[in-house]
């Protein structure tokens, strides 16, 4: 099987996809390849935090043309696959010089399908973009093809605790890897000082008390439409998973911190809804003025990149901040922040100690980690450290 996932996060997912029961692991980019059971398919798609989509292969073989493709799909029993009454859609992705256009792969896909069913049933399954019931992926490098099944359906990241979303949140799966990659292992406080509508806090109270990470989203899986689906596994397989629920017995500060008291409020409604608002506290200060939680603390933040501010303003905040980190934040603090934005970046003042490429949406950003020493709340003389 497939697991697809974000650039940067393969080697946090393969983790994941261990821990599933997956053997045969290979990380791929943006992606990784596994071997598994219909049960690890289920673990998989209900707990990996950093997956975007699980495919399971069900039909390869080789084409050399157009007409090839189209017979060889054709032949597959898709009446035992597909219902004639639902709706289906095609991703394709192509490489080699056969296959030039995924989009029209994707086509000869398609009328093979519905022709076969014409043909057998006078009537056809739809197509459907938005909302199919079977989500198809064509795989094609060179002359072999594959065919993959979407078995989750809608993307991993829409985990359905979203109520509200704020100025410009994070993508779920992006800050849940982050939250990895920064050594979130809920041994202390978290602190998001500017944390929007609270995707950074939400995804770290979940992994603190080992809260599945679709727990939200209900049977709202592409598989659960398979005619292989097998209910009282995938329920047993939810029951298993959510016995672990406050496992960690987990005994620290979870804080988030923004200056807009509107987007906290989405912040607290998305709280409310996953009943993990007794687990958070949220502060709303401009994040100069806010300390975080006493003791060993992880700050991990996603500040604005400038989509919406003005370069002059953007490179003052980033000034802010860096001095922030040095004059508020003590050496049992570790920081970590995600920007796209190079130049502002340089306006922190800060080292980073490491920088990690990843993408958010198509930015090419940069997490970066600052070691924290004690600043002038500690130690008035360090100030400008
Ligand atoms: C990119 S958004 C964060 C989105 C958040 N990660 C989420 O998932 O919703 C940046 C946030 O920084 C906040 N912000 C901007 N300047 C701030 C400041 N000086 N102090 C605190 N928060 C600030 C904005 O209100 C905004 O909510």
């Amino acid at each position: 099987m497939i697991a697809k996932t974000m650039y940067g996060l393969e080697a946090i997912l393969a983790d994941e996809l261990q821990q599933c029961g997956a053997t045969d692991i290979e990380q791929l980019t943006r992606a990784v390849a596994f071997t598994g059971t219909m049960e690890t398919l289920y673990r998989a798609n209900y707990t990996c935090r950093t997956a975007l989509a699980i495919l399971k292969p069900f039909a390869e073989f080789d084409a050399n043309n157009d007409q090839e493709l189209y017979d060889n799909v054709s032949q597959i029993k898709w009446e035992k696959i597909l219902d004639v009454d639902g709706t289906f859609m095609i991703d394709s992705t192509t490489s080699g010089t056969i296959f030039t256009h995924s989009y029209y792969a994707a086509l000869k896909t398609k009328d093979a399908i519905v022709d076969r069913f014409r043909r057998m049933f006078g009537r056809r399954p739809t197509i459907n973009t938005e909302n199919a019931d079977y989500k198809l992926n064509l795989h094609i490098t060179d002359n072999h093809v594959t065919l993959l099944m979407n078995s989750s359906g809608e993307s991993l990241h829409k985990r359905g605790y979203r109520q509200a979303v704020g100025l410009a949140p994070i993508n779920e799966v992006l800050a849940a890897g982050m939250l990895k990659l920064a050594g979130w292992k809920c041994d202390r406080n978290f602190f998001d000082p500017m944390c929007g509508s609270g995707t950074l806090l939400i995804e770290a109270a979940m992994m603190a008390n080992s809260i599945p990470a679709q727990y939200y989203r209900g049977d709202n899986f592409g598989f659960c439409r398979w005619k292989e689906f097998n209910r009282a596994e995938w329920r047993n397989i939810k029951q298993q998973e959510n016995k672990k629920i406050g496992s960690l017995d987990f005994d620290h500060e979870i804080w988030g911190n923004d200056i807009d008291m509107d987007v906290l409020g989405g912040a607290e409604e998305n709280l409310q809804y996953t009943k993990l608002h007794k687990d958070v506290m949220l502060y709303c200060n401009s994040f100069e003025d806010q300390d975080p939680p006493e003791g060993p603390t992880l700050i991990v933040t996603n500040p604005p990149y400038g989509e919406r501010i003005k370069v002059d303003d953007l490179n003052d905040l980033y000034t802010k901040l860096g001095n922030t980190f040095k004059q508020r934040y003590g050496s049992d603090c570790e920081a970590w922040l995600i920007t796209s934005d190079f130049d502002a970046m340089k306006h922190i003042g800060l080292h980073p100690s490491r920088k990690i490429q990843l993408f958010n949406g198509s930015l090419d950003c940069r997490l970066l980690k600052f070691e924290l020493y004690d600043g002038s709340k500690k130690n008035p003389s360090a100030q400008n450290l």
